[in-house]
């Protein structure tokens, strides 16, 4: 099994926030991802699929063609928007963390992957913090 990884790279915005909670509450959990008026991360996205290379090409999956279904898929619809209202595929009542972030892009993807498997969504949200999500 061999494991093929695309970079990408995208920056949007969100707020993180629980409208039940007080604000108290709300920045002492969120910190900084509570700002009221919305924030931004620059963030960095691997999607690796797994698989046996093609005799013939060597590829487990053309690496041009899955970065042009990740545009297409997910970025062209996150970059530079703001992930708690602009986004069909992420569900409007999740927090747009990293964590649910990774199960979305998955889910978005996955079932766009032939010839071989989706194996991770890797995504970080600054250099520092990052989730994956392996499907399971
Ligand atoms: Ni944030």
């Amino acid at each position: 099994m061999v494991y093929l990884t695309r970079r990408e790279r995208f920056n949007a915005a969100h707020k993180l926030w629980v409208d039940d909670w007080d604000d108290e509450k709300n920045f002492a959990v969120f910190g900084k991802c509570a700002n009221v008026n919305w924030h931004g991360h620059n963030y960095e996205l691997f999607v690796t699929v797994k698989g046996t290379p093609d005799p013939m090409t060597g590829f487990v999956m053309d690496a041009k063609k899955l970065s042009k279904l990740i545009k297409k898929l997910v970025l062209d619809e996150l970059d530079h928007r703001n992930l708690n209202l602009d986004v069909d595929f992420i569900p409007k009542k999740t927090q747009p963390t990293t964590e649910n972030l990774v199960l979305s892009i998955w889910n978005r993807l996955e079932p766009h992957i032939e010839g071989c498997q989706l194996h991770c969504i890797k995504l970080y949200e600054t250099e520092n913090i990052f989730a994956e999500y392996y499907g399971e």
